[in-house]
């Protein structure tokens, strides 16, 4: 046991060590899927999953703090979600108050932000207060952001945005030509926040289930089999180090911030001219 926690750690350091400093996704956003499917193969109820799954949250917040990652968005619970059975609903209702609740000093303390997206009205008082009163706490502290996405859907969220930009414009306040980019960002409930450079889901679903829409358009997608449940530091740092390996391109071509690859990429033009 303890021999191979110690080769854990060292395969953590070691990768830690190989991860470029300058290229860390200052915005990471997570799918964390999973939990259901690692609860069931023990032979436990889905619950077990999502209470392995809070665990795993918190040790990757740590993580992304550690290593300089500036933002954290993890889908918590999506417009979709409510299809499932109303205990499993009930629970994870229930979940998020008693963990907020556990959790929201510790988090100010290590001065963590924490915003939540989504469609709040749904949920009971008691988690709509505690939600506001931990936004409230934590609205002032600058180390780390955490954005916890509940009840949202990236459809609904457009929707929204398109029908405020609507009503601004039938009233006269903006006019159509007015709507570009930047306008419709700024009506989004991600206002403010930049689009996350990296997207992880667990699990080995090859989609994005209505998460961020727009703000995806360009991020690097890192898809691992493991369960949500089972992700660790090793799997969290593999992925980042896999998006330093990827070239973004925009729709453009082949980096030109690389000086000696501008050199060569500008000789062979105006030789070929
Ligand atoms: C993700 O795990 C957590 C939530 C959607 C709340 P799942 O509950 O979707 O687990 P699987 O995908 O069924 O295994
Ligand atoms: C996406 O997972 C939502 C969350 C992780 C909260 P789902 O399990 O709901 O997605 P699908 O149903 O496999 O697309
Ligand atoms: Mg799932």
């Amino acid at each position: 046991m303890r021999l191979s926690n110690s080769k854990t750690e060292k395969e953590n350091t070691n990768l830690a060590n190989e991860l470029d400093k300058e290229r860390i996704p200052e915005h990471i956003a997570i799918i964390m899927d999973g939990n259901g499917r690692w609860a069931i193969k023990k032979g436990l109820p889905r619950s077990f999953g999502h209470n392995k799954g809070v665990s795993v949250l918190k040790e990757i917040i740590k993580i992304s703090k550690k290593i300089h990652c500036k933002v954290l968005t993890v889908y918590a619970f999506s417009t979709e979600n409510w299809s499932r059975p109303e205990k499993e609903v009930d629970f994870l209702i229930n979940l998020f108050e008693k963990v907020l609740k556990k959790e929201i000093s510790k988090l100010h303390q290590e001065s963590i932000r924490i915003n939540f997206i989504g469609d709040l009205s749904p949920f009971p008082e008691s988690l709509k207060l505690i939600i506001n009163n931990s936004e409230n706490l934590t609205k002032e502290n600058k180390n780390f952001i955490l954005n916890v996405c509940l009840n949202y859907g990236g459809r609904q969220e457009i929707l929204k945005a398109t029908k405020k930009i609507a009503i601004k414009s039938s009233s006269g306040k903006i006019k159509p030509s007015d709507i570009d980019e930047k306008l419709f960002n700024s009506e989004l409930l991600t206002n403010g926040i930049k689009d996350p450079e990296l997207l992880i889901r667990t699990s080995g679903e090859k989609r994005i289930s209505n998460f961020l829409l727009w703000q995806l358009a360009y991020s690097e997608i890192y898809i691992t089999d493991v369960l949500w449940p089972d992700f660790t530091e090793v799997e969290f740092l593999k992925a980042i180090k896999d998006y330093q390996s990827r070239n973004r391109r925009f729709g453009g071509i082949e980096s030109l911030s690389n000086e000696s690859f501008k050199d060569s990429y500008f000789s062979s033009l105006s030789k070929n001219d």
